[in-house]
């Protein structure tokens, strides 16, 4: 049973690219196809940034391992929608007109945070591998922490962007915060 849950997982985190690779392909994004592209991968590496922030206190709360199993994929799936979300923006919305994005990094603090976010997520992925964990030892437990400040930065680059918390912003926040403070409270009673 649980050599099908890894693959399950697998296809259900496909779900949204095929679902969106489908709308290009049929034509179906609307008046505004970049606009629909960018905040449609942009809200699901929030998702899955949620979804991997959960996988600690799961395992806690369930006294099962398979969260953790799957935790490795799901992070890959936050720099996978991450980079399509950055590639939106730099390929099809700038065609790699490299002067203006520049200046939006620097001019615009909500792409300046959320292209922060997409940097610190290379080192995560690319460390990922098992091989990776037992090459880093206990620093690789410091390096993955990286993902908080990651959520963090995810969380504030969509209210700077929306120029209002209310509601969408708000509501991942507070998922956000609650996952982190779950965490800490685990740390302390551990
Ligand atoms: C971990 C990294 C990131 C996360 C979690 C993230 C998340 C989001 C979210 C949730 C939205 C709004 C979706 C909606 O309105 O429904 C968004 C929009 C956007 N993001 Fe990101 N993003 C990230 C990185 C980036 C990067 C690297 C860039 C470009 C350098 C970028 C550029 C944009 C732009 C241009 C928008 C649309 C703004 C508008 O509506 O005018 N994001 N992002």
């Amino acid at each position: 049973m649980t050599r099908y849950l890894k693959p399950s997982v697998f296809t259900l985190s496909i779900i949204p690219f095929l679902f969106i690779t489908y709308k290009i392909f049929f034509n179906k994004l609307g008046p505004e196809p970049v606009k629909e592209i960018t905040h449609f991968t942009g809200e699901w590496t929030l998702i899955f940034i949620c979804l991997t922030l959960a996988m600690s206190p799961l395992k806690k709360f369930t006294q099962s391992l398979f969260w953790i199993n799957i935790r490795r994929m799901l992070g890959l799936f936050v720099f996978f929608y991450a980079t399509l979300h950055l590639l939106t923006y730099v390929v099809i919305d700038y065609r790699f007109d490299w002067g203006p994005i520049l200046d939006d990094v620097v001019k615009k603090k909500y792409i300046y945070i959320g292209f922060s976010a997409w940097l610190l997520l290379i080192p995560l992925a690319f460390t990922s591998s098992k091989k990776m964990m037992k090459l880093l030892k206990h620093n690789w437990k410091k390096l993955h922490r990286l993902i908080y400040v990651i959520a963090i930065f995810g969380s504030l680059h969509f209210i700077w962007l929306s120029k209002t918390i209310f509601f969408k912003p708000l509501i991942y926040t507070l998922i956000i915060l609650f996952l982190l403070t779950l965490r800490i409270k685990f740390k302390k009673s551990s």
